[in-house]
């Protein structure tokens, strides 16, 4: 009996060695310690001995119930230390690291643009108008002093919106440029509305689509902003200020600017706008092409049959006009050499400003 009881015990402890986690050390308990384990087994025949035997074999199998206990007790331990150091170390938390940035939206760069170019002629006394971006031929062309074989209404040139189309006309366009919306201001600022009289001292901008290949230097889409000035004895010195005044404020109170003659069908005469290059000083580099200026917009004293077509007899009113890209604006500025990153939608590219 007494060598059951070593063979009982050093099973128990071997068995006992390997445990790793609680629920096998927990069946192990159950099967060395519980009622029927073997070592309770032997108080249970303890009748059976004989009177020499039984306190021998009684204190023995006590030794061995305690030496179990304790070597159940210490595993118990040793276990949930291990379960807890590894815990420690697989759900570790450095609350002293920094945080992650949480992404933020913003302004479209041609937004944000198209924004201050407006506030800044807002702060000049313009009111911003916006006209629509699908219209007829007559405003976007024919009004505007575009005779009908103009090289600028060419199908290959023009989006012609295609229900229009079906009915045999090609009379619906999506706006080549903002103009169309001079038409559209005149004749609801008109001369004889007691409401909306004279002075016109009108912002439009918006999206204009053309018909073009895409490449680096041409979009299908892309702004414009119009301006438009009518009222009595405006001359083209008010012109030249208004517009010097412009750019002072736009790029910076040493902006030179200066004027030279160009054609459009709705100005006359007409000018192009150029400002002295922001990037060399007018010294000569590759953003200006070495000549020292920057083309910025086209002006113009408006046409006198477009003043007509708006509602305003020319003997009596003038004015001036002028439009101009609020991209191109950005790709001078910061040396974007090309157009197809603004509707790219590369965040890379929209994540710089
Ligand atoms: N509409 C012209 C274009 O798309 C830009 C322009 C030129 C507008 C002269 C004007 C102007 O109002 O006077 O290229």
């Amino acid at each position: 009996m007494l060598e059951k009881l070593n063979e009982i015990e050093q099973e128990a402890l071997a068995s006992l060695a390997v445990i790793e986690d609680e629920a096998a050390l927990e069946a192990w308990r159950v099967a060395n310690l519980g009622r029927s384990s073997p070592a309770m087994n032997v108080f249970s025949q303890m009748g059976t001995l004989s009177k020499e035997e039984r306190p021998l074999v009684g204190q023995r199998a006590n030794q061995v119930k305690v030496a179990l206990e304790k070597a159940f007790a210490e595993k118990l331990e040793a276990v949930k230390q291990a379960a807890l150091a590894k815990s420690l170390a697989t759900e570790q938390l450095d609350v002293t690291l920094p945080g992650r940035p949480a992404p933020r939206g913003r302004l479209h760069p041609a937004t944000q643009n198209l924004r201050r170019v407006l506030d800044i002629l807002a702060e000049m006394g313009f009111q911003v108008y916006t006209a629509r971006d699908v219209e007829s031929d007559e405003y976007n062309f024919q009004l505007l002093n575009i005779p009908p074989h103009h090289p600028a209404r060419e199908m290959q040139d023009t989006f012609y919106v295609e229900s229009a189309q079906k009915e045999g006309s090609y009379s619906v366009v999506m706006r080549t440029h903002t103009s169309p919306g001079q038409i559209r201001a005149m004749r609801e600022f008109s001369a004889t509305n007691p409401q909306n009289p004279p002075p016109i001292r009108i912002a439009l901008p918006g999206m204009c689509y053309r018909f073009e290949q895409i490449t680096a230097r041409s979009e299908v889409q892309f702004n414009q902003v119009e301006g438009l000035v009518v009222g009595e004895s405006i001359t083209f010195g008010d012109l030249k200020g208004t517009l010097s005044d412009f750019a002072r404020r736009m790029f910076g109170q040493h902006a030179r600017t200066r004027f030279r003659s160009d054609h459009f069908p709705f100005t006359e005469p007409s000018a192009e706008m150029d400002m002295e290059c922001f990037v060399c000083g007018g010294k000569g580099c590759p953003v200006c092409k070495k000549s020292g200026w920057l083309e910025i917009l086209g002006c113009g004293m408006v046409h006198p049959t477009v003043l007509q077509n708006g509602g305003y007899d020319p003997r009596r009113y003038s004015g001036f006009a002028f439009g101009m890209g609020p991209e191109r604006q950005i790709m001078l500025r910061h040396k974007i050499n090309d157009i197809r990153y603004f509707w790219g939608n590369d965040i890379r590219f929209l994540e710089q400003f």
